[in-house]
């Protein structure tokens, strides 16, 4: 799998070439994953998780992967980020192998994992201060604060935030960085339905103001149709691709549409959870 074609994951596979964002064109961020297999040891045997998924995203794109519970997905995120290395095959940004976590690639988790010690402010400060730029980034922390809706927190602990603030302060410690890619585990997974509804929202307008790659794992179709320009289902484990539904009804959406409720249900059906699973 991973020869020639691989290495020109640049510019002849579109991942580079360069996506549309809300009128602006966009030329970072463009993903290629080739034949990528992975596998843990579990037990002293191997555990495949990953079965030869070979993947283009382009940049700019917003893109949500949807599959079974313990499919792959957080494995895929990652490999993305830099934190795992693949078994077999190679993943590429930009047509640039992944070798290791980068600032560029920034991974936000289910749970917002803030430092509980430090402010909002100074959790956000975290990226900037582990690359000694602190000084000339503090007006980018106050920024970031400021488009996460924060700014009157800035000081707060986030013992003191509600469960969507502190997500969004998460946000905000990965978007300081100005991410390339921005990788996101269910981020609202543990949110209540109405905060979900608010921060979808937010987070379709932060990607509209920060034009990044996003992928978007989520167990929440609607979510994912909601969102993203194409939304990517996974098998059960070891994963593979089933489906790759582009998503090409107008922002903002209503899961309500017709378009959308017939893709919907034809998510819902590869993911074994449509109408006949009810029956
Ligand atoms: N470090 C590890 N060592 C061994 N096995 C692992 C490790 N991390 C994950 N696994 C296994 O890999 C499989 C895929 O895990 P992963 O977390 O990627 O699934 P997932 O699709 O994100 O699931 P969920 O939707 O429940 O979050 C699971 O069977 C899990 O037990
Ligand atoms: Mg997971």
């Amino acid at each position: 799998m991973v020869g020639n074609s691989v290495n020109g994951a640049g510019g002849t596979n579109g991942s580079t070439a360069g996506g549309e964002v809300a009128g602006r064109t966009v030329t970072v961020g463009g993903v290629r994953v080739a034949g990528v297999t992975h596998e843990y040891a579990l037990h002293g045997r191997p555990l495949p998780v990953l079965d030869d998924l070979t993947l283009t995203i382009g940049s700019g794109e917003f893109t949500a992967v949807v599959g079974p519970s313990g499919s792959g997905k957080s494995t895929l995120l990652r490999l993305l980020a830099g934190l795992e290395t693949p078994t077999r095959g190679r993943l590429f940004v930009d047509g640039r192998p992944i070798q290791g976590p980068h600032p560029s690639r920034a991974l936000v988790f289910q749970d917002p994992t803030l430092f509980p010690w430090r402010t909002v402010r100074r959790n956000v400060e975290v990226g900037p201060q582990a690359r000694g730029k602190l000084g000339e980034q503090r007006d980018r922390v106050g920024e970031t604060l400021e488009l996460v809706g924060l700014s009157a927190f800035a000081d707060a602990y986030p013992s003191q935030l509600s469960g969507g603030m502190a997500q969004r302060a998460a946000l905000a410690r990965a978007l300081v960085n100005e991410p390339e890619l921005l990788l996101l585990d269910e981020p609202l997974g543990r949110l209540d339905a109405l905060t979900r509804l608010a921060m979808q929202r937010e987070l379709l307008n932060l990607w509209l103001a920060r034009r990044f790659t996003a992928i978007l794992v989520t167990h929440d179709v609607d979510e994912a149709l909601r969102l993203a320009d194409r939304v990517i289902v996974l098998s059960d484990r070891p994963a593979r691709v089933l489906a790759d539904v582009p998503v090409t009804a107008p922002r903002p959406r209503l899961t309500d549409e017709a378009e959308l409720r017939v893709q919907r249900r034809h998510i819902l059906d590869l993911l074994g959870a449509g109408a006949d699973a009810w029956t």
